[in-house]
């Protein structure tokens, strides 16, 4: 176990005010290096409006041997979705699969009606050659992704995932030199580059994993460049059916500032050397490249076979850094510098509820939520804006990352102890036997589904819905 350091950021606001050089221009935000974006359509401010096609698509993740995949607009990640924190969005959605699909926006709180979800039986999805156009409003600033919620387990190993930031405004923006997005996936390719699309009792069981690590869609690390002195944004996003990535660095320095709903106060930010990021979940970096080193990397630490038939835990880099003197920084950014406003939900007088994990094995192998399996779930009904305070119980000796659509909370304990988890979540990692507590204000009326992001857990049953209901609603 590494020990995380805290670390309270001593930012210098050492900038001097010269009113008579003004830029010659405005400076644009900074490009995010990463899965390309797609091509805004409306030239009006405020509106952005992207059209995605989902089809099947040739890619290769081996040298020379193609692999069929489904993609957003021929691209795996999709592509990057951008806008402005208050924009209006509209997405023109086709359905060039035979199946039908949706797009779920996860972890923007969208209205209900635009959250992407069908039942199992594809009511509310988007069938095969028509188009569904998505629209909202963002009102959190952040790092998303999105992907089908329905035959979920299928649809995203195929390669149905994309990413989706939300910029801050940019006077609150953090001060950086590079601004870079690193998707994390695994998936199952046969020697001949096919996709192994089979998913086994082992595989629905642990979650499904796959034989290869992709990042941005690609099985070779990232080369990054960095001058001393520079300072990056990393944000890093799992989008893998089942697998925690352990992320390990080493030569550079990292501190994290964020994560899924966002960045926290600079009081919260803090040194690391190893992080883990559960399916589904963000984390948001500062990363620099220290004076005198000449390289760093961000390593997932993963399971091998050994040559002597064993199995060992190894670094495998997604990212290699590389020390360029030419960029070194002769006056440094300020970096994460304005502290957001976090209010910490009060728990006093909080309602109650308990959220239990298991499985069963009478009859077919399902999961279970509170003793029920989806599409069957008990009736949960909350009142929109009140304290809550879920105590998520895993009873199987399988850790789960749960997922709450449509809002954020806060993680207060892991097996009665504080969680030391900074800020807003939309997903927790659940260890094995373990309980943990998280609040919410539900703060967004609707009827939202919470659930396991290990895919083939969602898929075999452990997955429900909350009814947040306007206060004043009769319905309890
Ligand atoms: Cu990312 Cu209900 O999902
Ligand atoms: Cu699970």
């Amino acid at each position: 176990m590494r020990l995380r350091m805290l670390l309270t950021l001593m930012v210098h606001v050492a900038v001097s005010c010269d009113s008579d050089s003004k830029p010659e221009s405005e400076p644009g935000p900074l490009p995010i290096a990463g899965p390309s974006a797609a091509i805004d359509q409306n030239p009006a401010d405020g509106i952005v409006e992207y059209s995605l096609t989902v089809a099947p698509a040739q890619f290769e993740f081996l040298p020379g041997a193609p692999t069929e995949v489904w993609a957003y607009n021929n691209q795996l990640p999709g592509p990057l979705l951008l806008a402005n924190v208050g924009d209006l969005v509209r997405v023109h959605v086709t359905n060039g699969l035979a199946e039908p699909t949706t797009v779920h926006w996860h972890g923007i709180r969208v209205p209900h009606a635009m959250d992407g979800v069908a039942h199992g039986d594809g009511a509310g999805a988007i069938q095969p050659d028509e188009t569904f156009t998505y629209e909202f409003t963002v009102r959190d600033a952040g790092t998303f992704w999105y992907h089908p919620h329905i035959r979920a387990h299928v649809q995203v190993e195929a390669g149905l995932y994309g990413t989706f930031v939300v910029r801050e405004r940019p006077e609150t923006a953090p001060d950086v030199d590079a601004d870079r997005l690193f998707v994390l996936d695994d998936v199952r390719v046969r020697s001949d580059g096919s996709l192994d699309r089979s998913t086994n009792g082992h595989d629905v069981m642990m979650g499904r994993a796959g034989n290869l690590l992709l990042v941005n869609g690609r099985n070779d690390p990232v080369a990054v460049d960095m001058g001393a002195g520079r300072i990056e944004r990393w944000r890093l996003v799992n989008t893998a059916n089942a697998r925690t990535f352990e992320l390990e660095f080493t030569g550079v320095t990292v501190i994290e500032i964020g994560a899924d709903g966002g960045l926290w106060p600079r009081t919260d930010a803090r040194v690391i050397d190893s992080l883990v990021l559960p399916v589904g979940a963000r984390a948001e970096l500062l990363v620099r490249l220290p004076t005198g080193v000449d390289a760093g990397a961000m390593s997932a630490v993963v399971l091998v076979g050994t040559s002597g038939g064993g199995s060992a835990y190894q670094p495998m880099p997604l990212v290699e850094v590389a020390h360029d003197a030419a960029a070194d920084a002769t006056s440094p950014r300020k970096g994460h510098f304005v502290d957001p406003v976090f209010v910490p939900i009060d728990t006093a007088g909080a309602t109650a509820h308990e959220v239990v994990l298991s499985a069963t094995d009478t009859g077919d192998f399902a999961f279970t939520i509170n003793g029920q399996t989806y599409p069957s779930y008990e009736t949960w009904q909350v009142t929109a804006n009140t304290a809550n305070v879920i105590a998520i119980v895993d009873e199987l000796a399988l850790e789960h990352p749960f997922h709450l659509h449509g809002q954020y909370f806060q993680v207060l304990t892991i097996n009665g102890r504080d969680a030391d988890m900074p800020g807003w979540r939309d997903v927790v990692l659940v260890p094995p036997q373990a309980t943990v507590e998280v609040a919410t204000m539900f703060d967004n009326p609707g009827s939202w589904m919470y659930h396991c992001h290990i895919l083939e857990h969602e898929d075999w049953g452990m997955m429900a819905v909350v009814d947040v209901m306007e206060p004043g609603h009769n319905g309890h």
